[in-house]
């Protein structure tokens, strides 16, 4: 088990610091993720793949690999702002901690065992349709995907419906299991969905520092090297509030070594559940939150409109995915055996391929793109059958190996006996 004696003195990156207001830094932060997390070309190589198309434009595609920031339990983009936050539950001495997201969230699945890997204990609400047919014992909770992960470090699970969790918020429903835990003699940290407030989104003002030491090496080979464009899911905000910021401020007044020079690439945050206009306000509500200074900029969301793009790509509804999103998500695996998250990772990159690529291919032609990839893999077993049905034409084989030599088919693998 970590120990609170755990705690690492926290340095804001010096191309941010000056932007914010200093007593409304994190001063501590956790270690629980792998980093760096490596920065990959994308190289593939089906013909007629999805990669073609980004070779006829001459783009050459990079993959931030943050869904290996941690194993099974831990890994994808929330553990990043995790070690911010759980420091902060281990600094007020809590001894729980309450989270809420969808039934198959990431973020809720690595807030538990982050909190127990720090010896405290997880309460998630999980919005889901089924709350009534589980409660009724019609349906157990089940063990898919992050579910599984949930439960087998021990939460507490409270569920609600969509329609509860949109009539009552998620801050509301959170202070309510709060104050339960409160009056049953615990001492609970509550956590907003997805992490992503002030204290949380340090952690990608941060992974925007890492992502410029990488670019430090990579332009020591070649002085030219930036990225003219960033693409990532945004669910909750935090996320795309971090990288947008980070990768504006390390371009700014006081530009990181490696950006010295080079124009800030183009943020686009894919929206994967609201629209980009309440992208637009929450985002400027964090920086607003994390003491963002002023900006030459008549208000923070004009300023956050400048650094960001934020895109339409909810395509069927939140988690629900269309055929061509599974198949362009097997394809993508087949063709770079990299595996995206329909959800998040797969959602968000089919939309930047095929649509927002598609409007202005000329403005991406020539161009280094980078994709944060934000990790999500369990989200997947959900989706198990319908990914599967998608990968038929393209993707795996089975075979039964002749282990005793009776085919004659020349498609049989047969198994020569020694003799
Ligand atoms: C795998 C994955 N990718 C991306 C996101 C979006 O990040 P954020 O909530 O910070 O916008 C989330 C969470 O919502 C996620 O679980």
């Amino acid at each position: 088990m970590l120990r609170p004696d755990t705690l690492h003195r926290y340095e804001p990156p010096s191309f941010a610091k000056n932007f914010f207001d200093e007593g409304a830094m994190p001063t501590h932060r956790l270690r629980l993720a792998n980093l760096p997390t490596p920065v990959h070309r994308v190289i593939g190589g089906a013909q007629d793949g999805i990669l073609a198309r980004l070779k006829e434009l001459n783009i050459k595609l990079y993959i931030k690999r943050d869904d290996a920031t941690g194993g099974a339990e831990l890994g994808g983009n929330k553990v990043r702002k995790l070690e911010m936050l759980m420091c902060d539950a281990i600094a007020k001495r809590c001894d729980s901690v309450v989270t809420i997201g969808g039934e198959q969230s990431n973020h809720c699945r690595a807030t538990a065992a982050a909190s127990r890997m720090m010896n405290l204990s997880p309460h998630l609400i999980l919005r889901t349709r089924r709350a009534d047919a589980i409660e009724r014992n019609d349906e157990g909770m089940g063990y898919t995907g992050n579910v599984l992960f949930d439960r087998m470090v021990g939460s507490t699970i409270y569920t609600c419906t969509p329609g509860e969790y949109g009539r009552l918020g998620s801050n509301t429903l959170v202070g309510s299991v709060c104050d339960h835990l409160e009056s049953n003699g615990f001492n609970p940290n509550a956590i907003p969905v997805g992490g992503s407030n002030a204290l949380g989104t340090w952690g990608y003002i941060s992974a925007v520092e890492e992502l410029m030491h990488q670019l430090e090496t990579i332009q020591s080979d070649d002085s030219d090297f930036n990225f003219g464009h960033v693409v990532f899911a945004t669910g909750s905000g935090g996320t795309a509030a971090g990288i947008a910021l980070g990768l504006s401020l390390a371009h700014g007044a006081d530009a990181h070594p490696a950006a010295e020079g080079k124009e800030a690439p183009t943020c686009h945050g894919i929206g994967v559940c609201d629209s980009p206009d309440y992208f637009y306000t929450t985002i400027a509500s964090i920086a607003d939150a994390m003491g963002l200074k002023k900006m030459s900029h008549s208000s923070t969301e004009d300023f956050i409109r400048s650094i960001i793009k934020v895109h339409h790509g909810k395509g069927r509804g939140y988690a629900v995915s269309s055929d061509e999103e599974l198949r362009f998500i097997s394809q993508f695996a087949v063709d770079t055996g990299i595996c995206l998250d329909p959800v998040y990772s797969g959602k968000a990159l089919y939309h930047f391929m095929t649509k927002v690529l598609e409007e202005e291919p000329e403005k991406y032609r020539g161009q280094k793109i980078l994709f944060w990839h934000t990790g999500g893999a369990l989200g997947t077993y959900e989706k198990g059958n319908d990914l599967l049905k998608s990968t038929s034409s393209s993707g795996s084989k089975v075979k039964r190996i002749d282990c005793f030599g009776k085919s004659d088919s020349g498609d049989t693998v047969v198994c020569k006996q020694e003799t």
